[in-house]
């Protein structure tokens, strides 16, 4: 029996104006020194003709952006227009498979088809690839796009070849070598995770090391610290036979195995080489927050599920049906891998439910911080509807909550010469489902005052991740 429509679902259905504003009505106060771009990207639409993508992950990307300048806001938001983009709107109907949804029904489309075309529907983050702005998913197929306009210019091309199919949206930056870390899972036997490095202003990427895996885990992030690169291996397996077979959507080919528990490999970043590898129960995440080296042992704070069933949990028909089923936040764990032992331990930092985290990444990504931003949950079937404040080390939490409203991903802004790592804002995208538009919300960091909110005359497709541009940055560092 189907509980009662979610009280989010606007959040799950198209935007259907793409355009270009300025002066947005601001409630509340802009501080003056805010002079940037706040760049996302996410779902435009879940729906291509009569067809419907099934999951959340799936919908064709759009852009939006906040532009920040004397205390005014304007706003543009355009579809990216990849490949996947615009093979849908010629033909009327999905063309790539994605995340969770086939484009392969018939047995005669999987034969005459058999290994799936990848997707460059770039729908989960906005990344530096040498010096260019680019929408990035989980194939290796960024789409370079014009900060200004937003509009799509053309798929990053890497000059190297280096093996993999399969990405991360999250890649890490080192900034000590101006480089960012990053892996690709190689699918073809023998498989393997290709780690490697990339020098801000360049488009080849170098190989740092090639670690042989028997069966490739769907790993969504990874973590950092100032040596060492870690994968944590979570038991959901490829079945590469289930995947060219199948005809099922790319996810539906992993298995859940918690009898092999979830493995942490440690790996240098100067030899590419695994120096450690413990393991823990059985666990699933998809975003790390943080890592840092201590002592003998290696911090990792993620945010963890007991198992896979929130990839489950947030299929359109979980979210939309039985909001009681979905799950939208997981729990902020400190693991500590010890360099000594075989067993990696956790402890738990907060009892309120995290997702979407974000930290004072230039600050404090690799070293020990005090403070991490995420999404949260207040009751059960109420999908995302608060921000958190996690100071990790007082184990203390601040929320923000408003009626009726979804708040999205929390970036944080540091303010100029900021001393403290909280001196700052926070900006999030909300769905005010009431009066069926989205706000951009400016908070405090530290003090977590509502400073602002700037309306939008229609809503926005809830989004993933996205990252603010600093236009006095003498180099474009992201914050991840
Ligand atoms: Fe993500």
């Amino acid at each position: 029996m189907k509980n009662s429509i979610a009280p989010y679902q606007l959040g799950f259905s198209a935007t259907h104006q793409e355009g270009e504003f300025d002066g947005l009505p601001v409630q509340g106060t802009i501080p003056q020194w805010l002079r940037g771009s706040l760049i996302r990207t996410g779902p435009g639409t879940l729906e291509v003709g009569k067809q419907s993508y099934h999951h959340w992950f799936d919908g064709l990307a759009m852009l939006r952006k906040f532009s920040f300048e004397n205390g005014k806001v304007s706003f543009a938001n355009r579809f990216l227009e990849s490949q996947a983009y615009q093979e849908a709107k010629a033909k009327g109907k999905i063309s790539r498979g994605e995340f969770g949804t086939t484009a392969r029904h018939s047995l005669w489309e999987r034969l005459s088809d058999p290994l799936p075309r990848l997707t460059d529907n770039a729908t989960v983050n906005i990344t530096m690839q040498g010096d260019r702005v680019a929408s990035v998913t989980e194939s290796p197929f960024p789409i370079v796009f014009d900060p200004e306009t937003l509009r799509t210019i053309e798929q990053f091309s890497y000059h190297d070849r280096v093996p993999g199919q399969i990405t991360t949206a999250h890649p890490h930056y080192d900034f000590k070598e101006d480089a960012l870390y990053s892996y690709l899972t190689n699918l073809v036997p023998t498989c393997s995770y290709s780690l490697y490095r990339m020098n801000l202003h360049s488009n080849q990427r170098e190989l740092v090391g090639s670690i042989p895996v028997k069966r490739p885990a769907y790993m969504h992030t990874f973590a950092m610290t100032e040596h060492y690169i870690v994968l944590v291996e979570f038991p959901l397996l490829l079945n590469r036979l289930s995947l060219m077979l199948s005809g099922k959507p790319y996810i539906e080919n992993y298995e859940w195995k918690p009898e092999q528990g979830t493995r942490f490999l440690v790996i240098s970043k100067d030899e590419g080489k695994v120096v450690h590898a413990a393991k823990s129960e059985a666990f699933f995440g998809f975003h790390h927050v943080n890592a840092f080296e201590q002592e003998d042992e290696i911090v990792v704070d993620l945010i963890a599920y007991s198992n896979s069933s929130v990839i489950q949990s947030l299929y359109l028909e979980t979210l939309l049906h039985h909001p009681m089923q979905a799950i939208g936040a997981g729990e902020l764990r400190r693991y500590h891998v010890s360099l000594n032992q075989s067993i990696a331990e956790y402890e738990v930092l907060t009892s309120e439910p995290l997702e979407l985290p974000r930290i004072n990444y230039q600050r404090c990504n690799t070293h020990s911080y005090q403070f991490a931003y995420g999404v949260g949950n207040s009751r059960p079937g109420n999908f995302i509807d608060q921000l958190v404040k996690v100071d990790v080390q007082n184990k203390t939490t601040e929320i923000w909550r408003s009626l009726d409203c979804y708040p999205g991903e929390p970036v944080f802004v540091a303010a100029p010469n900021a001393t403290l790592e909280d001196e700052g804002v926070v900006l999030s995208v909300v769905l005010n489902a009431q009066k069926e538009n989205s706000f951009l919300l400016v908070l405090d960091a530290q003090s977590w005052r509502e400073l602002a909110r700037v309306q939008l005359s229609y809503h926005l497709t809830f989004d993933f991740h996205g990252q603010y541009f600093d236009p006095t940055a003498s180099t474009q560092h992201l914050h991840r």
